[in-house]
């Protein structure tokens, strides 16, 4: 069943826990993320990144029918969302495509610039009944894991001002995660997302989950985070499970790489939805 990003998040809202948001650069990834939400009956977010496609792993326009009909397909509810748009067109592009929910990441500009591309990215997900995640600080580099320093971390009195400026149905903030592998063990500013927490209505949104240990995970579910988004330790379990192996068929690969995704994808939403 599809539905919007700020349908979703309100079911995360309810029952205090966070929703895993996972990218879908290919049909085995989607596969594995809804068989894995609907064996575990948990809503779920699949997400196109703009940089997936920068990478020539798909275009939006070939994926994006694609999520959406799994989406329409699946037993439990599901927001086809857009990771990471970092220009308007590309964030028009998705909600003419049909995604419910888009991220604007205006976080590489001036705070000026981020809020008023921010505002924009609402007005015109508006039209379509769609919902906006923005963020405000910056996780710094896309890929990488390197922890970048603390003033650029979310600030909460700026986060306050800016969802009250922009009108997005989510926020992303930065408290310590970071894209890609991390080079060392993340350590987390849980005061500070506390504070954002306490000043901020919305759905507060973690980038960088994978490589969070399941106490974190608890820790920031209990202070307010309600989307985590997850994809490097999913992409690197279906790489694992090809480890060593000979195929005589492509598709003998991809299911396996499938089958693994499903595995990790499960365990995430149990430690999200706190299932034990
Ligand atoms: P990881 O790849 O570090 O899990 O982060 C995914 C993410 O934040 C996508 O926006």
């Amino acid at each position: 069943m599809l539905v919007t990003l700020k349908e979703i998040l309100k079911i995360a809202e309810e029952k205090k826990i966070a929703l895993g948001a996972f990218n879908t650069p290919s049909m085995p990834y989607a596969r594995a993320i809804i068989a894995a939400a609907e064996a575990l009956n948990q809503p779920v977010i699949i997400m196109h990144a703009q940089v997936h496609e920068e990478m020539g792993l798909c275009t939006m326009e070939e994926v994006a029918p694609m999520m959406l009909w799994y989406a329409e397909h699946a037993k439990v509810p599901v927001c086809v969302h857009l990771d990471h748009g970092t220009d308007l067109d590309y964030v028009k592009r998705g909600l003419e495509l049909g995604f419910t929910g888009v991220m604007y990441d205006g976080s590489a500009l001036s705070y000026e610039e981020n809020a008023k591309n921010s505002a924009i990215a609402v007005e015109m997900a508006r039209k379509t009944g769609a919902s906006v995640e923005a963020e405000v600080g910056s996780m710094g580099s896309r890929e990488g894991g390197v922890q970048e320093d603390e003033s650029i971390y979310t600030d909460p009195d700026t986060a306050a001002k800016f969802v009250a400026e922009t009108g997005i149905d989510a926020l992303a903030c930065a408290f310590g995660t970071v894209h890609g592998f991390y080079a060392k063990e993340p350590k987390l500013d849980f005061p500070r997302l506390s504070k954002i927490d306490s000043l901020v209505e919305v759905p507060l949104v973690m980038h960088g989950g994978s490589g969070v240990s399941h106490a974190d995970y608890r820790e920031v579910i209990a202070r307010g985070v309600r989307k985590i988004n997850y994809y490097t330790y999913m992409s690197r379990a279906g790489a694992d499970a090809l480890n060593g192996q000979t195929f005589k068929q492509f598709h003998d690969a991809y299911v396996a790489a499938e089958k693994a995704m499903q595995r990790d994808v499960e365990a995430a939403i149990r430690v999200f939805a706190n299932l034990g």
